[in-house]
């Protein structure tokens, strides 16, 4: 088997993704986390229920980025030669839970036991390892802050040897101020600074860990790598009002660029997807379908993505999502065809049970099915295709180790879902036991 697996991979503009020696996991913050004293800012409490602008996408930035551009093409011949991609996916991993029932050092644990899982997978190479990892949203909590990429990103993911690609979450785009009219610092500022810069480079945030900013062109964008093509959209800063991508027929005061977009895309994507050559994703934070008690779906922007995909003829072959913070999987039945959507908010922020009183799984409402009974601990996503099969593995990682706990398959040419869940037991945590002593001295962080 071809592995894909080389130490510390440089990308064809010069792009860097792991540390060369990386230095043991942190036990405690570098900056400790106060932002949950802006939720009583007078800005927040005036807007919290409004939506922000959208930044305009780079100038002259092309809606959709080529993989190629991230990998070096050993690795990048290596997957054409296996003739599949796996992928990473997982959305809210900011540690930075901290509260009376629970401590710095535990909520960095959460994150990572997820994050050292994914290393691990990354590490272990293969034809199946992860060729890079599309972060659902929710990086930073809890308002996207500069000062806290270090604690809750670059450190957790500093062996993380594979590009990182993300849309926003509602978390990276919340603002605060101390008056009511203006925010403090624009919405996803640090945001499109870490990932939406106009070249490669070190990160402003990442006090001198290696990762380069990511060149995405802008909060919402395509990547089109072998085998697959996610969408990822933008759905805002609302909290439990769900996701908006647009202004829903006026209801928000949004452009309608973002179904322009998706039209688009999903147009331009078409001829491939019929062709067989590649399977085509939806990546957006707010799940459009959930049973979450505090994070439900979304009827708004599933209807956008619905209206959309009618009006291009193409369907996705599977929609990921986070913001609940558990595992969900639903099928959605559309123009005779299974498409699984996927929640995965459970990158290591918080564990959020379902509804209460729900009865047991499946449960179908309409066209959609819940295919299981949610699953409220933290882990991740590994997304797999050839373009003639897609499958979604939906794996646990905790101190107590890593576990597959899920897993579907689509046919894609039928659109039928030919495989459903399995299980398997558990393997020791890549990093078992308690964390290695903190980092030694870092040079002071720069804030913006
Ligand atoms: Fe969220």
């Amino acid at each position: 088997m071809t592995s894909l697996w080389k130490a510390n991979i440089t990308g064809p503009t010069g792009q860097l993704y792991a540390e060369p020696k990386p230095t043991p996991g942190e036990l405690s913050f570098q900056v400790d986390n106060t932002s949950a004293e802006y939720y009583t800012s007078p800005y927040y409490k005036a807007h919290k229920s409004q939506v922000q602008p959208i930044p305009p996408p780079r100038p002259n930035a092309l809606p959709y980025l080529h993989f190629e551009n991230f990998i070096p093409a050993e690795i990048l011949a290596a997957i054409h030669a296996a003739g599949r991609i796996a992928f990473h996916a997982v959305g809210d991993t900011g540690a930075a839970k901290v509260n009376r029932s629970q401590t710095a050092a535990t909520a960095i644990g959460h994150e990572a036991a997820v994050a050292d899982a994914m290393v691990a997978d990354v590490h272990s190479g293969g034809a199946d390892g992860p060729a890079f990892f599309f972060h659902l949203g929710d990086i930073i909590y809890n308002f996207g802050e500069a000062q806290y990429y270090y604690d809750q990103f670059y450190e957790p993911f500093r062996e993380y040897d594979r590009p990182i690609f993300a849309i926003p979450g509602n978390h990276d785009g919340m603002v605060f101020g101390q008056g009511s009219s203006a925010p403090q610092v624009p919405t996803l500022d640090a945001y499109l600074a870490n990932f939406c810069a106009a070249a490669p480079g070190s990160s402003p945030d990442s006090c001198g860990l290696v990762r380069s900013v990511m060149t995405q062109p802008g909060v919402y964008f395509t990547l089109d790598a072998p085998f697959v093509s996610i969408i990822g959209l933008y759905s805002n800063v609302l909290d439990t009002g769900g996701g908006v991508i647009s202004s829903q027929g006026g209801h928000f005061p949004l452009t309608d660029d973002q179904l322009t977009f998706l039209k688009y895309e999903l147009t331009r994507l078409k001829p491939r997807r019929q062709n067989g050559e590649r399977a085509v994703l939806i990546a957006v934070h707010h799940p459009p379908l959930s049973v979450d008690a505090k994070h439900g779906g979304s009827t708004g922007l599933a209807q956008d993505i619905d209206s959309c995909c009618q009006a291009a003829g193409l369907w996705p072959d599977a929609v990921l999502s986070g913001h609940a913070h558990l595992y969900e999987r639903f099928t959605c039945r559309v123009n005779g065809r299974q498409v699984p959507y996927i929640v995965s908010g459970s990158g290591g922020f918080a564990a959020t049970r379902p509804l209460s009183g729900l009865p047991k799984a499946p449960i179908t409402i309409g066209d959609h099915t819940l295919e299981l009974d949610p699953i409220v601990e933290f882990g991740y996503l590994t997304i797999t295709t050839d373009a003639e099969t897609l499958t979604v593995t939906f794996k646990t990682a905790t101190a107590a180790g890593v576990a597959t706990r899920d897993a579907v398959t689509v046919d894609l040419p039928s659109g039928r879902i030919t495989t459903g869940s399995s299980a398997t037991a558990l393997k020791p945590a890549p990093h078992p036991g308690p964390h290695p002593p903190p980092h030694p001295k870092r040079p002071p962080h720069k804030k913006r």
